[in-house]
């Protein structure tokens, strides 16, 4: 064999040997990339690529009812991101039972539906329903206003924080990971909150509260005033927040925030997510799932790493 078909020969091998499972709260995941709620939907993305080669899909966060979302203008560019005021408009969970998960059944992947609740009451009515369907996991989006607190989120405050988890852990089937926002002061203080109150795992970053004006015509762009600003600019406060929360909970932790490509997958995996999910890469890039991980897979193989742990003890602070 020649140097080069040796060489090659070696690659394969080392493409073999690679094993990038992971186990989020009990569920095996067959690499450590989902997609982030709210930039996934299995007909859209479907088309693009082969849902089955991810880990695991997320959906977009369903509520008891139908949400009408916010008024239009509700998207706007900015540097290194963008910024959403869509107000998780979704069709409910009817819809998303009937429609939704039936377009999923059928892929090799594990299946997490993010629920989303203006009230206790409503985050555990999804979760009633959810309880019966096929889903692996629940991801609950504590960013959503509290109605019957006068529209404070849930997730700023520990103590709400920590009743929502309690009463949906109470009756959720299945495990419970709760998504944490990042507009808050203390973010260690919350994921505590959650972990006391059982959550499974937890997930971060949502968006980051943000606005734009339009100085020509001196007026707001978004008509919600305010959005959520995600994408590759938000990839530094989301990686300082995985590192702190890594650091105050043992549960497992899903890392996310401007994942764009290969390696910063294995940045948020060292400073302790267990595993990642990618958002807005996929709105200009439909296939960014998949290509970011084949890119984790060519940068395993060029450091030598064999596992997803492997890479984790790579870091050394
Ligand atoms: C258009 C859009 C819709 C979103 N919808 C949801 C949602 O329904 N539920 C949720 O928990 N997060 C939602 N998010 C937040 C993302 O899941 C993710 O947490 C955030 O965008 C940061 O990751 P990224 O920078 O990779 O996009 C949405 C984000 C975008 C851009």
């Amino acid at each position: 064999m020649n140097g080069n078909r040796a060489a090659a020969a070696g690659v394969q091998q080392a493409a073999k040997a690679l094993d990038l499972r992971v186990s989020i709260a009990g569920v095996e995941w067959k690499n450590p990339i989902t997609t982030a709620s709210g930039t996934f939907s299995a007909r859209e993305s479907g088309a693009f690529y082969d849902i089955s080669r991810l880990g695991a899909v997320t959906t977009k966060g369903v509520a008891e009812v139908p949400w009408a979302g916010n008024p239009s203008p509700r998207i706007a560019e900015t540097y290194g991101g963008m910024l959403n005021s869509v107000g998780l408009q979704n069709p409910g969970i009817d819809a998303y039972l009937n429609e939704e998960l039936p377009c999923l059944a059928g892929f090799d992947t594990k299946v997490i539906a993010n629920v989303a609740g203006h009230s206790i009451e409503e985050y555990c009515a999804v979760v009633e329903r959810l309880n019966e369907s096929s889903v692996d996991m629940l991801e609950i989006n504590i960013s959503c206003p509290n109605v019957k607190e006068g529209g404070i989120g849930f997730g700023v405050d520990p103590a709400q924080a920590a009743t929502v988890t309690k009463a949906v852990k109470a009756i959720a089937k299945k495990p419970v990971i709760i998504k944490l926002t990042p507009n808050v002061t203390d973010i260690t203080a919350i994921a505590k909150a959650v972990e006391d109150a059982g959550a499974d795992a937890i997930s971060l970053i949502n968006t980051l509260l943000g606005m734009r004006i339009d100085a020509r015509k001196g007026r707001l762009v978004l008509a919600n005033k305010t959005g959520g600003f995600s994408g590759p600019a938000v990839k530094p406060v989301a990686l300082r927040m995985v590192y702190q929360v890594r650091r105050a909970v043992k549960i497992p932790i899903i890392g996310l925030g401007g994942i764009s490509c290969g390696e910063d997958v294995a940045e948020f995996l060292m400073a302790g997510a267990d595993a990642v999910a990618v958002g807005t890469a996929a709105l200009t890039n439909p296939t960014a799932p998949v290509d970011i991980l084949e890119e984790f897979k060519a940068y395993m193989q060029e450091m030598g790493f064999a596992t997803v742990a492997d890479v984790k003890r790579a870091f050394r602070e």
